[in-house]
């Protein structure tokens, strides 16, 4: 049965939708109808996810971070991020979750994870480029969450997971400034980082809106803005940010269309190991749901790191 024929079909659904639309928030699982519940889940459990991977991504910068000042921050970035996760779970298990087998005994390959959070840091640079870019981008998609979720318990707990976010958003863009200006070496640095993350930013909120087929997020009001309307909004800030600073992003504002736009039609292809971009190579969007579907070389070793090193097997 599609989502279509449910729609036409069942009455309690779309008496749900009509609800949510009109501002009704739900506080519990008996107020659900099975499609809320299935999308609100699916949404709460990659939200999950993408919190957890952070981890092993930020955890090689730890070690080369180049003071502890710096080491300190990025341990903190990650311990905020376990937080945002601690708190998915505890809305899970409401679900039915049971926390320990999600996070310790799920086999890696079934870990919803996006491209953005895969790659691990090479260096602080790469750390604080991605806070800048990349948590400005979980930032906007968390925000719409708090400001427009229907599952009033999921939107209240995403007010501090928000407020940590601007802090790693903040710590970002002040230190990419000081790396930019510290000496040619680190301005170099900083400008692959960016070069790299910034298409892999772009593509976190998903395919082009006249390409989603799956709109409920948006029909029970899990979420308020759509792909286009993220990705604007992530635009809009950090292509200023770049250009005030000298840092070159594939995007510039179109003055015809009063909009930012890239400079590429994506999707496009990614040299994994060289960590580099083909602007002028465009892949199939069913290469890239195959790309993303099946992760990075990193996506497995690095969600086995965490079911078996020290804060994994010993801890538990
Ligand atoms: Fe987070
Ligand atoms: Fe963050």
């Amino acid at each position: 049965m599609t989502s279509q024929t449910v729609e036409r079909d069942d009455p309690r659904e779309a008496a749900l939708r009509e609800r949510v639309r009109a501002g009704y928030q739900l506080e519990d699982p008996t107020q659900m109808t099975p499609r809320y519940r299935d999308v609100l889940v699916n949404t709460m459990h990659i939200a999950a996810d993408l919190e957890v991977v952070t981890l092993p991504t930020y955890s090689p910068a730890i070690r080369t971070a180049p003071t502890l000042d710096d080491k300190i921050a990025i341990a903190s970035a990650c311990q905020d991020e376990l937080g945002h996760a601690q708190v998915m779970y505890r809305l899970l298990e409401e679900f039915g979750y049971d926390t320990h087998h999600f996070l310790f005994e799920r086999d890696p390959h079934e870990w919803r994870t996006f491209q953005m959070l895969e790659f691990p840091h090479e260096d602080y640079i790469e750390s604080v480029v991605s806070m800048c870019y990349g948590d400005r981008a979980g930032y906007i998609t968390t925000v719409d969450l708090e400001e427009n979720c229907s599952f009033a318990p999921f939107a209240r707990s995403l007010r501090k997971v928000n407020f940590e976010e601007t802090f790693h958003v903040g710590h970002g863009e002040r230190w990419v400034r000081f790396f930019w200006n510290l000496n040619e070496r680190s301005r170099q640095r900083v400008q692959e980082a960016v070069s790299f993350y910034f298409p892999l930013c772009a593509a976190w909120f998903g395919v082009p809106d006249e390409m989603k087929k799956r709109t409920d997020q948006l029909a029970y009001k899990i979420r308020g803005a759509t792909n286009d309307q993220m990705r604007q909004k992530w635009l809009s800030q950090v292509v200023p940010f770049s250009e005030s600073i000298g840092i070159q992003v594939p995007a510039h504002f179109d003055e015809e269309s009063g909009r930012y736009v890239l400079d590429y039609e994506p999707p496009i292809h990614l040299d994994e190991k060289t960590r580099t971009w083909d602007y002028d190579r465009r892949i199939t969007w069913e290469e890239q749901f195959r790309i993303w579907k099946k992760g990075s070389r990193h996506k497995v070793p690095s969600i086995s790191r965490l079911h078996h090193e020290v804060w994994g097997d010993d801890l538990w």
